[in-house]
């Protein structure tokens, strides 16, 4: 039988993608798994984070029968999803830094990328670059602080204005270099969350590139029927969390219910 989409992320921050699927399929089934024991995924060691990623998966795979995995994590995917798409029977949809979007739509050949610290030093991320982007230059900016001012916007705490400053300032120097930066790709899914605070701090208006279309396009083409109502709006969270109630439930989520992971060396 059809299952519903299952978003997963460390986090809040596939909430983004959250949305950018219910804009396209309002009607569609959804399910949210965060692994927020781990959070943030961006400042962990790539050898156990593998594990993790797909221990965390297959147990949110079978709490809610999808019919479709979306990894709504720029570091889950840039480091498992080879690793996820043989373990699992489902179809797996990965997010990936939109830099081939940017690339094309950078007049000034200069792009800033704003991620965590795991994804901009990825051999994945050098790929797409060298892939779509040869001829631009690009700076790279690891910004793990806003993965925590993204995850305090949901719980009802607004952004701290001078952490945002802190974290954002290397791309601001790079900004007014000889080539001007015209477009940032958002490579954390949670930076699209803080989009209203991140234009307001920009010194001069700049495109922001997130992934968040892309993806749901991807998910109408891998799921031929998306259901409406099963298993609608159930979320699972690794750490018990009751601040986040009402961020979930402004984006259509009931309150996190515990998943439990079947291999308990995936604790550590
Ligand atoms: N939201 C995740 C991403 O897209 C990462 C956040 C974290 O570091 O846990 O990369």
């Amino acid at each position: 039988m059809a299952g519903p989409v299952l978003i997963f992320d460390s986090g809040m921050g596939g909430l983004s993608v959250a949305r950018a699927l219910r804009a396209h399929y309002p009607h569609a089934a959804l399910c949210y798994a965060c692994d927020n024991a781990w959070l943030p995924y961006g400042l962990r060691e790539d050898s156990t984070l593998t594990a993790r990623i797909v221990g965390v998966c297959r147990a949110a795979v079978n709490a809610c029968q999808p019919s479709v995995l979306v990894v709504a994590c720029n570091t889950a995917s840039t480091l498992a999803l080879e690793q996820l798409r043989a373990e699992l029977t489902i179809p797996v949809v990965g997010t990936v830094p939109a830099i081939k979007p940017a690339a094309a739509a950078s007049q000034s050949r200069h792009i800033g990328l704003l991620a965590t610290t795991a994804t901009v030093r990825r051999p994945y991320t050098q790929q797409l670059i060298d892939n779509f982007a040869s001829d631009c230059r690009i700076t790279r900016v690891a910004a793990d602080a806003l993965v925590i001012e993204a995850e305090a916007l949901i719980s009802g705490t607004e952004p701290n204005t001078q952490r945002l400053a802190a974290a954002l300032a290397p791309l601001w120097q790079a900004a007014h270099a000889d080539v001007p930066m015209d477009t940032v790709v958002l490579g954390c899914t949670h930076f699209p969350l803080l989009k209203p605070w991140l234009d307001a701090a920009a010194p001069a208006p700049l495109i922001w590139v997130d992934s968040g279309d892309a993806i749901a396009r991807r998910v109408g083409q891998v799921v031929s029927t998306l259901v409406s109502n099963r298993h609608e709006g159930r979320c699972f969270a690794t750490a018990p969390v009751t601040s986040l109630k009402a961020g979930l439930a402004a984006y259509g989520f009931f309150a996190p219910e515990s998943l439990f992971l079947d291999d308990l060396s995936l604790d550590h």
